[in-house]
């Protein structure tokens, strides 16, 4: 038996990424990799307009050119009563268009050919005649009883008004305000913004006509969630159905709805009995594909003279584009939006919320964001900055004097989460001591003496991941818990399946070291498998931050299931009854004998060689898990700017990011993970924008006109860390995917502000490009007010 003593590479180690062998050497597999034999290529063509009637479509030149095998359209689709889908927020969308096109880029018929070249050719052939309407392209219009009803599709739908959603006391809160001694506003706009992935959406369907079995390899971040819609769409019989996400280049929310590509090429490929490949171009991802974010947001704050913090009214409009698509809770509205008190021991708050149609490209996926959260944050923590101001008071000062307590914690919010952890008093302190935060503000006096424009921006985000426990969170009726099996196999090497789906985070990795922790075989012995629906356990995927809270619990409680197997075998190996046997450092010895010690290794061969009778062979086990509760990762960021004030061009002097994500599964994935995080939160401050003009045209259709922050103008961003354990998660871990494109956009906003604040500038909406900086600079008077 062996007692070798290697160190097992568990929880907290800087474990290098098992992925990246193949991604680096080119040896992943995307979906654009996939080639099946006797495939076709399909290309979409898109509306031109935002709104209009179709009075006819002619498909008959592009059906002459050779090679083309199908011309697709709305009405062949109604035929086969798939000219619309559900989408997963319970609306419905549709595929192709039949009565209108509702945005710029809806697709509206679908050529099938034997190559992409003649695909795209034939699209410039299919006539379609077009009556505009008038284009809805704000909310606020939308919203009108003059503006044109978009969805004239649905029963009883006589406006563009969605939803009307309420959460929190408004008694309280009024009470709050009137006995307020300072009430501080802002309206701001979070932007419509793009997630842009490298790879675009994509998928090769290919439906045996034989079998009537259809793989479909999709570039999905919700493989089980599709499955079980394209069964109640297309009628197929579930067990039919596999869903293969291959190696995804990026998500970000991007690649969790169902688009009309994957249901158009799925059904020419059961029409033709012909795999049909499907890929967008960038332009098509950039106009058509989920967009983030797009609310317009009204908040108060109630506070006492000596900044005691009484009360908060939000309200908002949510552009959510021609159809209301994002995946979100369906108990909430707009997501977890209601988390919008942040870190704060705000005693009463109410928050209204109402959704529009308008003629753009469905909206609100969840980038980088758990449902809405990231406008949240942005919202509490701008107004409390403002907030500090007027009180003339230092904003961090206002926000330590606010921050819910370490010892009040679990805390009930006032519009009714229970925030499992925290200790926003460490984090912002660390924070602050690392960026020399009262030195920087001696500092920021004399710059401003000499007619500096320099400016400190803090946000202490508190945010919440890990949908969710089953009484409140599904999509579409389906509960939010996912699964995990793990089969170890005789020489000690372990298959872990799990229901989430990796698109960058290095799933292969933190979870191996999940196992690893928990029964001592090593990561790199544990292949994760992810991203197969006929090999995976059942679950809901991977977007806002779930993975680690609700899959890597089932991975925790899967591995102590074995475990518990294991335990019964290394008592038969040892010769002692099960209760003498403990679990440490990854082997099983005998209580009060360490050095009586067996290997997981030993006991996995055991379990197929020389397990105890009446006992199953075998070590294997699956878990689904279902969260008690939703965790709350937090943190504190502080940006310093100067701002030219003759160009409005604003630079990032340092960036301090103090995350708590509970237990680190993987240090350095964690710091990858937040470096991406920050990067996204400052592309989104300073120059992330999807713009429409009046005609409902999109302006961002691509990277010239879209501007992602590439690795010049990104600041360099010094981390620190806090560990406040999750209470409830088996390993004590909060989600980290999201945590700094959540927090971060109100710190560079904060910071630019701050420079501009003794000029009179209060607010300037995201993106803070130059030009706004300096067109705000010159509203207020010019720099010279200093
Ligand atoms: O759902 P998604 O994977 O995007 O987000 P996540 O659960 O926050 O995890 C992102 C990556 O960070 C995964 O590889 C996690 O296992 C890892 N992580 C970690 O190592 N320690 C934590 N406390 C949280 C996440």
């Amino acid at each position: 038996m062996s007692t070798e003593t290697e160190e097992i590479r568990g929880l907290g180690h800087r474990v290098k990424r098992k992925e990246d062998d193949r991604f680096i050497r080119g040896k992943g597999t995307y979906i654009d990799d996939i080639k099946l034999p006797g495939m076709l290529h399909m290309a979409i063509l898109r509306s031109p307009y935002a709104h209009a009637t179709i009075t006819g479509i002619d498909t008959s030149k592009a059906q002459a050119i050779p090679g083309v095998v199908a011309v697709v359209t709305g009405e062949l689709m109604a035929q086969h009563k798939l000219a619309w889908m559900p989408t997963l927020s319970g609306d419905t969308q549709a595929v192709l268009a039949t009565d209108k096109v509702r945005f710029q880029g809806q697709e509206v018929a679908a050529v099938i050919a034997e190559d992409l070249y003649t695909a795209k050719d034939a699209l410039e052939l299919i006539a379609v005649e077009y009556e505009p309407i008038e284009p809805v392209v704000t909310p606020q219009r939308a919203m009108e009883p003059t503006a044109p009803v978009i969805r004239t599709d649905k029963e009883g739908q006589d406006s563009n008004h969605i939803y009307h959603w309420e959460s929190g006391d408004k008694d309280a809160t009024d009470k709050a305000f009137t006995g307020a001694d300072v009430v501080v506003a802002l309206d701001t706009f979070y932007p419509r913004s793009h997630p842009a992935p490298v790879e675009t959406c994509g998928c090769v369907a290919d439906v045996n006509p034989a079998t009537g079995q259809a793989t479909i390899y999709m570039t999905s971040q919700a493989p089980h969630a599709i499955r079980t819609v394209f069964a109640l769409v297309a009628g197929l019989p579930e067990e039919n159905i596999r869903i293969v996400s291959p190696d995804i280049g990026g998500g970000f929310g991007n690649k969790v709805p169902v688009y009309p590509g994957y249901v158009v090429a799925t059904a020419a490929s059961l029409l033709l009995g012909r795999p049909v490949k499907w890929i967008e171009d960038r332009t098509e991802n950039l106009i058509s594909t989920g967009f983030a974010r797009d609310f317009h947001m009204h908040g108060e704050m109630a506070l006492k003279k000596d900044g005691t913090m009484l009360g908060l009214r939000v309200s908002l409009l949510a552009d959510e584009g021609a159809f209301y698509a994002d995946a979100q809770p369906s108990k909430f509205k707009v997501g977890l939006f209601h988390i919008v008190t942040g870190s704060y021991d705000l005693p009463a708050a109410h928050v209204t919320a109402d959704g529009a149609y308008t003629n753009k490209a469905p909206g609100g996926v969840a980038y980088r964001c758990s449902f809405r959260v990231t406008e949240a944050s942005y919202l509490i923590e701008r107004l409390v900055q403002n907030a500090a101001y007027e009180l003339g008071v230092d904003p961090a000062d206002l926000r330590l004097k606010n921050f819910i307590e370490k010892d009040q914690f679990p805390y009930t919010s006032a519009t009714g989460f229970v925030y499992d952890s925290g200790d926003y008093h460490g984090a912002m302190s660390l924070a602050l001591e690392k960026v020399s935060y009262r030195q920087l503000r001696k500092e920021q006096e004399e710059a401003r003496a000499r007619g500096e424009l320099v400016g400190i921006g803090l946000a202490s985000f508190t945010e919440v991941v890990g949908a969710g426990p089953h009484k409140d969170y599904d999509i579409l009726g389906l509960k939010m818990n996912d699964g995990a099996e793990l089969r170890i196999h005789p020489t000690g090497k372990a298959i872990l399946k799990i229901s989430v789906q990796t698109q960058g985070q290095g799933h292969e990795t933190t979870f191996a070291q999940i196992v690893a922790e928990e029964i001592g075989i090593q990561p790199e012995d544990v292949k994760v498998m992810h991203g197969d629906t006929d090999n995976t356990p059942y679950g809901l995927g991977t977007y806002a931050s779930r993975s680690t809270p609700v899959s890597g619990a089932a991975t925790a409680m899967v591995t102590r299931r074995v475990r518990e197997k294991a335990a019964k075998i290394a008592a038969h190996l040892l010769e002692v009854s099960e209760e003498d046997v403990e679990f440490a450092k990854g082997k099983f010895a005998v209580k009060g004998a360490p050095d009586k010690v067996v290997t997981i290794q030993d006991v996995a061969f055991a379990a197929y060689t020389n397990f105890p009778d009446g006992l199953e062979a075998g070590l294997e086990g699956v878990y689904y898990y279902d969260p008690p509760n939703l965790t709350f990762p937090f943190g504190t960021y502080a940006v310093v700017v100067e701002v030219d004030p003759d160009t409005g061009v604003w630079k990032v002097r340092r960036m301090v990011a103090v995350d708590d994500c509970g237990v680190r599964i993987n240090p350095m994935i964690v710091e990858g993970q937040i470096h991406g995080g920050l990067t996204e939160g400052f592309g989104i401050a300073a120059m992330q924008q999807i713009t429409f003009d009046e005609n409902g045209n999109c302006l961002g259709a691509n990277f010239t006109d879209y501007l992602l922050p590439t690795a010049w103008e990104t600041p360099r961003f010094e981390l620190g860390e806090t560990v406040t354990p999750s209470p409830h998660h088996p390993i004590g871990a909060k989600g980290v995917g999201e945590s700094a494109t959540v927090g971060s956009p109100a710190a560079f906003v904060n910071a630019v502000i701050d420079a501009l604040w003794p000029l009179g500038v209060r607010n300037i909406d995201m993106p803070l490009t130059s030009a706004k900086v300096w067109e705000a600079i010159q509203a207020a008077g010019g720099s010279k007010k200093t």
